[in-house]
């Protein structure tokens, strides 16, 4: 199971500080990490040295992920950062082809697989995100739009594994109606991803399917179903320490 926190464009360097001071008051860190329970936090780039200096010296069992990276190498790209500078950093991984990236920065699936072999090939974990937007799924075209984001990113990965390269892809369907709306999927639509994508790339990708869209501790119980949904990615809910707690406590709570 993997929690990860998309701080998007949010927080600096005091607030990323209390929220650790508080996560820090939780002592059930270690056990969760024992039960296989992985939890990320994706900050914003110019931060993700900070965290990960916090994280150590907190001891805290907390991953990094970025929440994008360049497609290229390296070289005469303004602005972008490498996949080979987030490993120098010590991230752990990598979100890619998020909506946001998609809707405001041309983000296209093609780049999305690009990015993804090069995130493979320097032992980034991969978060691909994929979705339909509303007016997709009033027009009945869900299941295209899924395997034509997918589809492109499953080719780079079956590559990479026939190159020897084992790190696993997590899919994040991240509904667009759903993301920051408060209006989350229900289980059966989560369902009938799992059951096409099982069904398009096979049982590696639909074991890998995270949720996210408005996830919070009201709804995170009801959307949580062993064998289907393999972990979560939490925006607006994320962004404040208590609610973390709160919703472990609702998936993991039992001592
Ligand atoms: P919200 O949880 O704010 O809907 O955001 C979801 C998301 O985009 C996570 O990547």
């Amino acid at each position: 199971m993997l929690l990860i926190a998309n701080w998007k464009m949010n927080m600096t360097r005091n607030a990323i500080t209390s929220y650790l001071d508080a996560l820090s008051g939780e002592d059930r860190w270690a056990v969760w990490r024992d039960r296989g329970i992985r939890f990320f936090l994706a900050p914003p780039y110019p931060y993700l040295e900070f965290l990960g200096d916090q994280l150590r010296s907190r001891n805290l069992p907390i991953g990094i992920l970025a929440q994008n990276m360049c497609a290229f190498e390296k070289g005469a790209y303004t602005g972008e950062v490498s996949a080979a500078m987030l490993k120098d950093l010590g991230v752990d991984g990598v979100l890619l082809g998020h909506s946001e990236r998609r809707q405001y920065f041309g983000e296209t699936d093609s780049a999305v697989a690009e990015k993804t072999s090069r995130a493979l090939s320097l032992g980034l974990l991969p978060v691909v995100c994929f979705g339909e937007t509303w007016e997709e799924r009033e027009a009945g075209s869900c299941s295209e739009v899924w395997t034509r984001q997918v589809g492109p990113v499953w080719e780079r990965v079956v590559k990479a594994r026939s190159e020897g390269i084992g790190i696993p892809v997590y899919w994040a369907y991240e509904p667009v109606w759903a993301i920051g709306t408060g209006r989350t999927a229900v289980l059966d639509d989560i369902r009938e991803v799992s059951r096409h994508l099982r069904k398009d790339f096979g049982e590696e990708v639909a074991s890998g399917l995270l949720y996210g869209g408005s996830v919070n501790d009201d709804s995170v119980s009801g959307l949580c179903e062993k064998g289907t949904v393999h972990g979560f990615l939490v925006g607006t809910a994320f962004l404040e320490p208590k609610c973390v707690l709160r919703i472990f406590d609702r998936l993991f709570g039992s001592r």
